[in-house]
């Protein structure tokens, strides 16, 4: 069986774990107080070109979003996400288990414009007794977003201004940032984060890492204090440098890029066979997630050799499937699927 249901199926880029072997009997300060997360947090500031963010590094996508948003967030306060956000749909109510309301605008291509943040923002500001309703104070984006689609810089600023301009926070989710900033529908650079954002995670987890996501923050009201509440959540790894270690290893020679880059290359070779071969999309994404509306009859054989994500019913006849490719995926087997396509 080869899979392509997902990116997080394979363990982790071999220099990663030849490191943590070669430093097994080291002896290191626990809780992201050793040196490689030091060098890993300083390798990441000079990616972003900026010295001036704080870098804590965490376990997985989940915990990292509500550490984060349950950090900012007063009881009465809200976040805006797409409806197809990764914390509206797939994180257990975690956000909500917190007190806190996830509100919802219509995701156009998995992504939601200024306007609709206005008009959720709006309707509490104007009530006639705002404070009976819950006030929205951040707003959630993914990039690349959950149908493999990508912000551009343009589309990323406006929403980055008009929370700026209302007094609003804005988070961006890099559970796949690798493989959304190599793609060619988007000319956000990993340097302009800081620019367009209060804080943003650098996913690891799928993107060569064993597990870690790299959380920094920019804005230093939301600075203070991040180690408290990642301690209370669970959040504060003992063996802090396991994280360190394979941050400070991506962050070398641009190792994370490459990687990615290399698997948004595969997937788009399978997207570009999928339309040849006169396949519909039904996102049209240049990442590493593709989605094809595949015949179920078709479905039913690939389904002897391949596995999927099923992301949903198209019509009797149809269903939408998520093929993944990671930084491990081979060409080997990409071709292996083009041929049964
Ligand atoms: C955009 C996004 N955010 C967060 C997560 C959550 O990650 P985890 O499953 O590690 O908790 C995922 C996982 O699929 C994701 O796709």
């Amino acid at each position: 069986m080869i899979r392509f249901d997902s990116d997080y199926l394979e363990g982790a880029y071999p220099k990663i774990l030849k490191k943590l072997v070669e430093i097994n009997y080291e002896q290191e300060p626990g809780y992201g107080k050793d040196k490689y997360s030091k060098s890993a947090e300083n390798k990441i500031r000079k990616a972003l070109n900026c010295d001036n963010v704080d870098v804590h590094f965490l376990v997985g996508g989940t915990q990292t979003n509500m550490t984060v948003i349950s950090s900012i967030l007063r009881s009465y306060q809200s976040v805006i996400c797409a409806d197809t956000g990764h914390i509206n749909v797939h994180e257990t109510g975690a956000i909500e288990s917190f007190g806190n309301k996830v509100m919802t605008a219509k995701n156009h291509d998995g992504k939601i414009n200024a306007r609709q943040i206005q008009e959720l923002v709006e309707e509490q500001r104007n009530y006639d007794l705002p404070e009976h309703l819950v006030m929205p104070k951040l707003v959630f984006v993914s990039l690349p977003t959950e149908c493999g689609t990508n912000y551009t810089k343009e589309e990323l600023k406006e929403v980055y201004d008009y929370c700026k301009e209302n007094d609003l926070y804005l988070y961006i989710d890099g559970a796949r940032l690798g493989y959304g900033l190599v793609a060619k529908d988007t000319d956000i650079k990993m340097e302009d984060l800081p620019e367009l954002c209060d804080v943003f995670y650098i996913g690891g987890t799928k993107c060569g890492a064993l597990f870690g996501e790299a959380v920094v923050i920019i804005n230093d009201k939301l600075k203070k204090d991040f180690r408290y509440y990642m301690k209370q959540r669970g959040a504060m790894l003992a063996k802090g440098k396991l994280l360190g270690i394979q941050f400070d290893v991506l962050f070398e020679n641009d190792l994370y890029f490459k990687i990615c880059k290399q698997a948004v290359e595969l997937a788009l070779k399978i997207k570009e066979a999928a339309i040849e071969k006169g396949y519909k999309l039904y996102f049209n994404s240049f990442t590493n997630q593709q989605f094809i509306i595949m015949p179920n009859t078709k479905l039913k054989s690939l389904e002897k050799d391949f596995a999927f994500f099923k992301w949903q019913k198209y019509d009797e006849k149809n269903t939408v499937i998520r093929i993944c490719t990671s930084w491990a995926t081979t060409e080997e087997n990409v071709n292996k699927l083009i041929e049964k396509l």
